[in-house]
């Protein structure tokens, strides 16, 4: 049974849907939620779906704390869900192709460092794109830069707000997200 470990930093719908979708599976668990924003919704969700929250600052990230408490727990994978701090290469050298992300955007257009969110809705309308959507990858060193695991997109209409934006991206963030790990666990 891989243990899976979910970082986030907000309301935390992603988070809650990779937690149901393994929370009856054979092959892996959502054990612990990691969240370095207090208040942040996802805490909600996760106790109310009784998985264990760890709150943690940018100190602890870049320190080693919060790297040893992964480890401490046993955690095979690290899945981020809105998680929106860089994550620090002796994280990803102890983890090596176990940091899955996703980004809201079709990589490599609008991603990079301060992209995240809203931000990233309103780049794309306002660079007129036709069509935006998610893109699923794994985690190196620097912003939205690791090898793609999945991609798809939605039409950008001409109204759109980022509000409206991201909530056709969240759709198909929910659909695609539990499954895509899954395939990477179970490939
Ligand atoms: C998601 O749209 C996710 O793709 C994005 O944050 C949102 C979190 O929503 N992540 C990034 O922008 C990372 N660069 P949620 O809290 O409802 O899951």
């Amino acid at each position: 049974m891989k243990r899976i470990a979910v970082l986030a930093s907000g309301s935390g719908t992603n988070a809650q849907r990779l937690i149901e979708h393994f929370q009856e599976h054979s092959a892996a668990r959502v054990v612990l939620v990691g969240c370095d924003k207090p208040g942040a919704g996802v805490l909600e969700r996760a106790s109310e779906l009784h998985v264990p929250c760890y709150l943690f600052g940018g100190g602890a990230l870049r320190d080693g704390t919060v790297l040893r408490e992964l480890q401490g727990q046993g955690i095979d994978l690290v899945v981020l869900a809105g998680f929106m701090r860089l994550i620090p290469a002796e994280l990803v050298r102890a983890y090596p192709d176990r940091i899955v992300n996703i980004h809201p955007s079709l990589l490599p257009r609008h991603g990079g460092k301060g992209m995240y969110g809203q931000h990233v809705h309103k780049a794309v309308i306002a660079a007129q794109e036709k069509e935006s959507g998610i893109t699923i990858h794994m985690v190196n060193e620097r912003y939205d830069e690791g090898r793609v695991l999945f991609q798809a997109a939605c039409p950008v209409l001409p109204d759109d707000t980022p509000a409206s934006l991201a909530e056709r991206i969240h759709v198909l963030e929910h659909e695609h997200y539990p499954r895509t790990v899954e395939s990477f666990i179970t490939s």
